[in-house]
């Protein structure tokens, strides 16, 4: 255990004394050297992460092959176009720890080693994401950062490494926010800017510590490819899309450019609906998750890619402004979420949560939308706006009442401009 340590302290000291700290921090350094504190790469995830994952669909059974394909057909399928730029590997790469402490891959699922995928991968235009955790463990029981963060932080900057999602299994009377500035600093340290995913599953708020810390927190546990349920396995439960939104509720104020609720990775092309597919991506897409899909994306179907990469979607989720949505009305079975959005304009979804298509007549007159959060408003009867249906492509304006029909377990989703004033 010693043996192991010596190398990762030494490390440390190395890095708190010299030279791969930021330009900045050399600066504070001359003038005051202990008050050179680390900080997050602010520069990235100024709008939501967009890219892929392999948990949801492969769990452990994963190798270098697996993520080559994957990588391929973030290309082929104008994913990497539409904005998902991550390939994320998650738990169950990791081989054992060197003599000195390094992380290893599995040398039979990645015999190429991590420097060639993150070549391999960034050869096209995108970026190579990993897998740790906080505690001497990860979830799947492989080797956890405890103790080598330092080590671990500048093994992913070698090997080129852009993404790390950090977990939380085995942390038992860790404290959360010193456990992962740790690793926030050894990232710093290791001098590679590196988006770092928060995921302690909203367990101590993350919420309430992490906007200096990480560029997004999972606010809840694992997701699960269903509507309205949650999957008990028997210490914890993984939850479908409506109980994951519904636990959001008071979050948004935590939300911005740089530090966003995440909703866990997507379970598009998972099994459910078409119509609850739309909506799970439309509700990720108002709520500022990061977008990041779980589905095998070498096979998915023509209706899997085309709600993956619907653009006017995504725009909504990649808003400069980063405001995330408010539930402005619901009415037990439909709830309506309005976004904030650049330019004066606004995100409306209508969410019918019910086993049964809805008919409804949105009045605008009756509606007069005001932000408490962002002081944003609007009176769409007063100030005609126009606007488009962003899975129909129907358009309209507010000078009527606006008739839909919302699918069962489904969305209608408006994007709205101000006319010209007149
Ligand atoms: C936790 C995380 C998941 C996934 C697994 C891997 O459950 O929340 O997203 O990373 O661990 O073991």
């Amino acid at each position: 255990m010693m043996k192991a340590l010596l190398p990762q302290l030494m490390l440390g000291a190395l890095f708190a004394a010299t030279s791969s700290l930021a330009p900045e921090a050399h600066a504070q350094a001359s003038v005051k050297p202990a008050a050179a504190a680390p900080a997050k790469f602010t520069e990235l995830a100024k709008t939501p992460q967009m890219g892929w994952n392999t948990w949801n669909t492969f769990a452990c059974d994963i190798d270098e092959q697996l993520i080559r394909e994957s990588a391929d057909a973030l290309v082929s399928s104008g994913m990497r176009e539409a904005g998902y730029v991550y390939v994320n590997i998650d738990d169950c790469w990791h081989g054992k720890r060197d003599e000195n402490g390094f992380i290893q891959p599995d040398p039979q699922r990645f015999p190429s080693g991590m420097k060639a995928l993150a070549d391999y991968v960034h050869a096209r235009g995108l970026k190579l994401g990993i897998y740790s955790d906080a505690g001497a463990h990860t979830c799947a029981g492989k080797p956890g950062s405890r103790g080598h963060e330092y080590q671990d932080a500048l093994t992913y900057a070698r090997w080129g490494i852009d993404y790390l999602k950090y977990d939380w299994c085995d942390t038992e009377g860790l404290n959360s926010k010193g456990a992962y500035t740790t690793m926030r600093d050894a990232l710093r340290a290791a001098g590679r800017p590196v988006l770092f995913a928060i995921c302690e599953w909203g367990d101590t708020k993350p919420w309430d510590w992490a906007a200096d810390v990480g560029h997004s927190w999972r606010t809840t546990g694992d997701i699960y490819p269903c509507w309205d349920c949650d999957f008990n396995r028997g210490t914890w439960s993984s939850w479908g899309v409506l109980p994951i939104l519904d636990k959001q509720a008071g979050l948004r104020k935590f939300s911005g450019p740089g530090r966003w609720n995440d909703m866990d990775m997507m379970e598009v092309g998972k099994g459910m609906t078409e119509d609850e597919d739309k909506a799970h991506f439309s509700i990720w897409a108002m709520m500022n998750s990061p977008l990041i899909a779980g589905n095998d994306i070498r096979k998915m179907s023509a209706a899997t890619r085309k709600i993956l990469t619907n653009r006017r979607v995504i725009a909504l989720n990649q808003d400069e402004r980063g405001i995330q949505a408010w539930r402005f009305m619901n009415d037990g079975q439909l709830d309506m979420y309005a976004k904030p959005l650049a330019n004066g304009e606004w995100a409306l979804m209508f969410l019918n949560r019910a086993d049964k298509a809805r008919s409804y007549r949105f009045d605008w007159n009756e509606h007069e939308l005001k932000d408490e959060f962002t002081h944003n408003q609007v009176h769409f009867g007063k100030v005609r706006h126009s606007f488009t249906e962003l899975w129909s492509g129907d358009t309209g304006d507010t000078g009527k009442p606006y008739a839909m029909n919302v699918p069962a377990h489904g969305v209608v989703v408006l994007h709205l401009r101000p006319q010209s004033p007149r």
